[in-house]
């Protein structure tokens, strides 16, 4: 097999613009992501145990399913607002809420690191997976910390290292046989941001928050969620996943070479239920029962 090496201009999943093109492609996408991220939000919705009459913020709350699950943990007593950047993503949540006969959740299209919401109004705030992309995280959890009552509590999920998360390193060290990735920076906002432990730690600390647990989360990702067969996983890896953005405006014969060495990739990769890699995800947890330093 002959080998071409060509340059990618950014690293991977780094720089996405999430009020744009990345809200739009995770909008169309978005049945395939929440299957895939499906069992690691059922463990964070179960850490999270939010109670009935409860007042939850869904962070990045995407096209809402996180959002449907929080709204029946708090009863019709309660209240949900999913919060998004992506208006795309917000409109699709509050269709599907309309279709689902959700009647207390709510949807706001904002960034979470300036919104202004009602000081002290919530209970709980809540993430699957979307707190990783603030420009300034330390900045972010200082406004979020302003929304929580005395005694709230913050439950989320975020990535852990990159070696643990073959999902992404495997696939990507595929796509590099072919196109130099130039290396991700370890502080700039993508999926893998909140992967130290240490950092996400200060961030928190900084915003004032106690008590902060990391859970490790270990299982397997299938792309593109349960059922798909190698062509759709394929398919998904292209124009959903970031192989299809570091091929964008490369050579049609690069682009063929890349495609057929992911299809072998994968396809030694697939079971009965689809593609899957192992996956690694911190569920953290921590409370705000001091006064905000914010
Ligand atoms: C990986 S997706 C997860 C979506 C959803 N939580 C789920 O699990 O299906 C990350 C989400 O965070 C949102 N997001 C990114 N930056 C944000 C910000 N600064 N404020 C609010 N939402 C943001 C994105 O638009 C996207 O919907």
């Amino acid at each position: 097999m002959s080998i071409t090496t060509q340059s990618a201009e950014k690293p991977l999943l780094q720089g996405q613009d999430w009020s744009g093109a990345m809200g739009e492609k995770w909008n169309h996408w978005h049945e395939r992501f929440e299957a895939m991220l499906a069992p690691i939000g059922a463990a964070t919705l179960t850490l999270a145990a939010c109670k009935q009459g409860e007042r939850v913020l869904d962070i990045g709350c995407g096209a809402g399913a996180t959002t449907f699950a929080l709204a029946k943990q708090v009863g019709a007593g309660g209240q949900v607002l999913g919060l998004d950047i992506s208006s795309a993503l917000v409109q699709t949540a509050a269709t599907r809420a309309r279709q689902q006969g959700v009647t207390n959740a709510n949807f706001l299209c904002g960034d979470a690191a300036t919104i202004k919401l009602s000081e002290g109004g919530y209970d709980c705030l809540f993430s699957r997976f979307g707190v990783m992309f603030f420009a300034d995280p330390f900045a972010a959890f200082r406004n979020l910390r302003l929304m929580l009552r005395e005694g709230a509590r913050v439950v989320f999920c975020c990535w852990g290292p990159p070696p643990e998360n073959p999902w992404v390193s495997s696939l990507s060290a595929v796509v590099s046989r072919h196109i130099s990735l130039p290396p991700p920076d370890p502080l700039a906002p993508g999926p893998f941001a909140f992967a130290d432990q240490v950092r996400t730690r200060s961030i928190l600390e900084q915003a004032g928050f106690e008590g902060i647990t990391f859970t490790p989360w270990h299982g397997r990702q299938v792309l593109g969620g349960p059922g798909l067969d190698l062509d759709a996983v394929v398919n998904f890896a292209e124009k959903a996943f970031f192989v299809g953005d570091v091929l964008e405006g490369k050579p049609e014969h690069l682009r063929q070479q890349v495609l057929a060495d992911v299809r072998g990739f994968l396809r030694d990769r697939q079971t009965a239920d689809g593609v899957e890699l192992d996956a690694m995800a911190w569920l953290v947890s921590a409370s705000c029962s001091g006064k905000s330093s914010a």
